[in-house]
């Protein structure tokens, strides 16, 4: 009885270690720089040949230009991932600059690949990201310059610029290529719609609501 209750534990824990682990593998050699135009299909981009790899396989400028914020977001990310290193393939890391102008939000999304880390370089940002089921407690910070915040894997979050100056950001991730879900997006911007009354039912409204809300994305 005890033994089968030690078992039991023992494939619970192993079940949600692997859950909890699940990110970008690591490497198996000591680079597999990304070869873009190979047609072979895989978890990740197939290899360059190593000796044809060169310093700029692992390198990009430009991160000290700020990114033009004149557009209806009012923010712009300058990315440093796989596309434009390619030296970052299976290695499980990247960055990017975020450039906000004054007042502006980066609406609720997720990176279902990576967790984010802020690091601000100016101005004063609103950040916070909501934990999952049940609970789905909100967790807020304010960010002066200088001010480091995590975002965990997955999870829910949003920047906002509460001051009337532009803000600059470096966000780092812990995955080569974190992907985006943007809420509003994926949910009512989908392609084809999801089902007008399926929304209606999540959102305890009725389905003219929805409709009015699916016609504003332009698809
Ligand atoms: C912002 O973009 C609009 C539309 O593209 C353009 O007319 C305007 O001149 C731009 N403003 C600045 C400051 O660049």
């Amino acid at each position: 009885m005890v033994i089968s209750t030690q078992v039991l534990f023992l494939s619970f824990l192993a079940l949600t270690c692997s859950i909890g682990l699940a990110s970008d593998p690591s490497p198996l050699q000591d680079f597999c720089v990304a070869d873009p135009n190979n047609p072979v299909k895989l978890n990740g981009i197939v290899c360059k040949d190593p000796k044809l790899v060169e310093a700029k396989d692992f390198f990009r400028s430009g991160l000290h230009v700020p990114g033009d914020t004149n557009n209806s977001a009012g923010s712009q990310i300058t990315p440093a991932s796989i596309v434009q290193i390619p030296g970052l393939n299976t290695l499980g890391i990247s960055l990017a600059r975020l450039d906000f102008a004054p007042n502006s939000i980066v609406t609720p999304h997720t990176h279902p690949r990576a967790t984010e880390i802020l690091t601000l370089l100016e101005g004063t940002l609103l950040v916070g990201f909501v934990t999952s089921n049940p609970e789905n407690r909100l967790i807020t910070k304010t960010l002066n310059k200088g001010d480091v915040f995590v975002f965990p894997i997955g999870l829910i979050h949003f920047h906002q610029n509460i001051a009337h100056r532009p803000a600059v950001a470096i966000v780092a991730f812990s995955s080569q290529n974190p992907g985006i879900v943007t809420i509003e997006n994926s949910v009512f911007g989908s392609k084809p719609d999801i089902p007008t009354n399926i929304l209606a039912k999540a959102f305890q409204t009725n389905p003219a609501i929805i409709a009015n809300i699916q016609s504003k994305f332009l698809r």
